[in-house]
């Protein structure tokens, strides 16, 4: 069994300061989580007035505060974070999830399907890569890639037991998707979502961690600040037996999916 947490807050929009200030206290109630998991664009804030204010709150990991920040926390506590991040490199954004421990940032995910307005600030990222901590194996996906099944479907073929999944949710339909999402990869879900209000937009909360059967073993408020750890079994998600003849991926036959996909 391995501790494992997800921080469910409002990053402040255009004032990292004040969201390392309210983010500190809510670390040091998970500080014995193996892993935790903070909200999409933690460093930002979501809602940008317009271009110059998405990249004046945007940082590059190898020099910026925020990933910094992380990485101290870590040294600190002892534990791994996966935190959404606004990413600046060669002057494109990138709404990225960074994965951190007290060495550093050790790995990211670039978000692939972009959202509304997201689509004039940020590029797509290319890559879903799965990452090995000694204790489970996780992969990173971001608020509205839960609309895309063939995502979720590679990362559990390349092994992932913990799919992280920092998110700016602004309505409910997550809270249908992302158990189907559990069940039919048989893995573990850690959804950290954010709480309050920038201009027209409202952020859903209830931040849930979902089970390899598709069920919710932990969920937040819908707009309360949370700092949240559960126990979960990482190793469950390795077995895909769903009777005692039907192993749900040595049944798949992507023989004749690849037909049709090829084409589509
Ligand atoms: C979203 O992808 N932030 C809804």
């Amino acid at each position: 069994m391995i501790k494992v947490a997800y921080i469910q807050f409002a990053p402040v929009l255009n004032d990292l300061n004040s969201t390392i200030k309210n983010l500190e206290p809510l670390l040091e109630n998970v500080s014995n989580a193996k892993l935790v998991v903070l909200p999409e664009l933690s460093n930002s804030g979501y809602n940008f007035k317009n271009k110059k204010q998405a990249f004046h709150t945007a940082e590059s990991i190898e020099s910026g505060t925020f990933t910094n920040f992380l990485i101290e926390k870590c040294k600190q506590y002892n534990f791994h974070i996966v935190s959404g991040i606004n990413e600046i490199e060669d002057g494109k954004l990138f709404n990225s999830a960074i994965l951190v421990n007290s060495g550093g940032c050790i790995g990211k995910y670039r978000k692939i399907h972009l959202f509304m307005n997201e689509k004039k600030y940020f590029h797509h990222g290319n890559e879903l890569p799965v990452f090995d901590l000694g204790f489970c194996k996780i992969g990173i996906l971001i608020c509205f890639d839960h609309f895309f099944p063939e995502a979720w479907r590679i990362l559990a073929l390349k092994g992932a037991q913990i799919i992280c999944h920092p998110s700016n949710l602004v309505t409910n339909l997550a809270f249908k998707t992302l158990p189907a999402h559990a069940l039919m990869n048989k893995f573990n879900i850690i959804t950290a979502n954010r709480i309050g209000r920038e201009g027209d937009l409202t952020f859903t909360g209830k931040s849930s961690i979902f089970n390899p059967f598709g069920e919710v073993i932990c969920q937040a408020s819908i707009d309360n600040e949370e700092a949240t750890l559960f126990e979960i079994e990482p190793n469950t998600a390795d077995n895909k037996m769903i009777t005692p003849r039907n192993d749900i991926f040595k049944d798949r036959k992507p023989e004749i999916y690849a037909k049709y996909l090829n084409n589509v």
